[in-house]
């Protein structure tokens, strides 16, 4: 079964394009926590010098190359983040998420990671394990399918190709 091929029956995943025979490409989303709209600026001996903007553009740009769709998403605050992952529920195929310091406290999105049971993938700039002990706690990495770490802006890229390779996964295992 070619990639973007639904396989759930949620409702609007994946729909064929009107018109098309095609399918429609597998949304992936990607959501930036808080700060990192700073990104560049903000500590870059830690976080480096690549900004989000230049970040979401690569990954739009990886996304065309491998025949999905990108969504992204920065927010400051832990409400804006669960409603956009609520809002991907039956429509998103896998979800990348940086978390930043809501890693390492909020019950409330593993918990609408969880109940939307989205294929999830970790990400992190920084390696938090060589930074302050309370860095080393994330409430998520026990529900996500992995984590990627220590790799600066790069690592989105990483997380995707992942991605990528999750939602392959899902359609083998739906018997394509
Ligand atoms: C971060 C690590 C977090 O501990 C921190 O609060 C961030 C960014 C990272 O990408 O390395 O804001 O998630």
């Amino acid at each position: 079964m070619p990639p973007g091929m639904a396989t759930t029956g949620k409702p609007g995943a994946n729909k064929a394009s009107e018109g098309s025979a095609q399918p429609a490409p597998a949304t992936v989303l990607v959501i930036h926590g808080p700060n990192l709209n700073l990104l560049g600026q903000r500590e870059p001996e830690i976080y480096g010098h690549t900004r989000l903007g230049d970040i979401d553009r690569s990954l739009k740009q990886l996304a065309r190359e491998l025949g999905l769709k990108v969504e992204t998403f920065q927010s400051n605050s832990e409400g804006a983040i669960v409603d956009r992952i609520q809002r991907a529920r039956g429509r998103a195929r896998a979800l990348v998420i940086n978390p930043a310091a809501y890693t390492h406290t909020s019950v409330a999105i593993r918990d609408a990671i969880t109940a939307c049971d989205l294929a999830t993938i970790e990400i992190h700039l920084s390696n938090v394990y060589r930074r302050e002990p309370f860095r080393h706690h994330s409430t998520i990495a026990d529900i996500v399918v992995g984590r990627i770490m220590g790799f600066g802006a790069e690592g989105y890229l990483m997380a995707l190709r992942a991605a990528k390779r999750l939602i392959e996964a899902q359609h083998r295992a739906a018997g394509a």
